[in-house]
């Protein structure tokens, strides 16, 4: 079975972008649990910290998502492969949340109080993450951050194929990485795991026997890189497009109608327009 396998009635997928992150802080298990019954599959970011423990967590700094700079024992510039998890884990992920409401909802839906209610988030292991889908059946789109001047480089992208078939996940999991080093080597380790090319910047120019070499069953543009007939493309191969950010109602069904097979959004309710 591979990760497509789970969605075989469906022609279009939701995934959850860091959660259900318009309404819950980004990458928290608050953010994990709001997004079941609302998206297909959720994304997330896997980093390492200093003693190897793969973590998740978007920046490679923990200053924008935790309350790292009230806390003297950390140091700028506040970087995650510089603490142990220990150390990090004494840190507060949520209430920035509460102060910034960064996507403007829990003014918009007055939800002040039930956020504030929501017990102080911390940062969450891979494992833990895998876990708690696991028992929802929730398939994930892990993404692992680039390690490159870490001691972790290496041995990142094996790491994290460790603990997927650790926990018997390998048909839940779409993996997925700017570094397309590493899901070559975990494509490598684990052939029967689905891999997707992650692009934010020029898309080649022989893309499809790009992605044929990689063994990617999907391609992740970013949403001003993607084109119709760069779809209309991929699909001719049997290989999915899935679009990050898309934010808004109009693009989202735009790109439906494009042939695109999964959009990740912020927005899992109340999407603008
Ligand atoms: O995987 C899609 C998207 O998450 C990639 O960009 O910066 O949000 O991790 P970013
Ligand atoms: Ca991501």
């Amino acid at each position: 079975m591979s990760f497509w396998d789970n969605f075989t009635n469906k022609a279009h997928l939701i995934a959850a972008h860091r959660g259900d992150r318009s309404i819950r802080a980004e990458n928290t298990m608050s953010a994990f649990k709001s997004s079941l019954k609302k998206a297909d599959f959720i994304e997330l970011d896997v980093n390492f910290t200093k003693d190897g423990v793969a973590v998740i967590i978007h920046d490679d700094t923990l200053q924008r998502t935790s309350n790292v700079t009230k806390d003297s024992y950390f140091k700028k510039p506040y970087n995650v492969i510089d603490y142990t998890y220990e150390e990090i884990r004494r840190l507060d992920f949520s209430s920035w949340f509460l102060e910034k409401d960064p996507f403007g909802m829990i003014k918009k839906n007055s939800i002040y109080n039930q956020i504030k209610s929501i017990p102080t988030q911390r940062i969450s292991k891979l494992s833990e993450v895998l876990q708690f889908a696991k028992s929802y059946n929730l398939p994930l789109n892990i993404e692992i951050k680039d390690m490159s001047h870490t001691p972790f480089d290496d041995v990142a992208p094996k790491m994290v194929m460790q603990l997927i078939e650790e926990f018997e996940m390998s048909d839940k999991v779409l993996l997925s990485s700017f570094n397309h080093s590493y899901i070559k080597k975990v494509k490598k380790l684990s052939p029967l795991i689905d891999i997707a090319a992650l692009e934010d910047d020029k898309i080649p120019s022989n893309i499809v026997s790009y992605l044929q070499e990689l063994k990617a069953s999907a391609y992740h543009p970013h949403l001003p890189l993607t084109t119709k007939e760069l779809i209309k493309t991929l699909n001719r191969y049997n290989i999915y497009t899935n679009v990050y950010t898309v934010n808004s109602t109009k693009t989202k069904n735009r790109l439906f109608k494009e042939g695109a097979k999964a959009i990740f959004t912020d927005y899992l309710e109340d999407m603008p327009e």
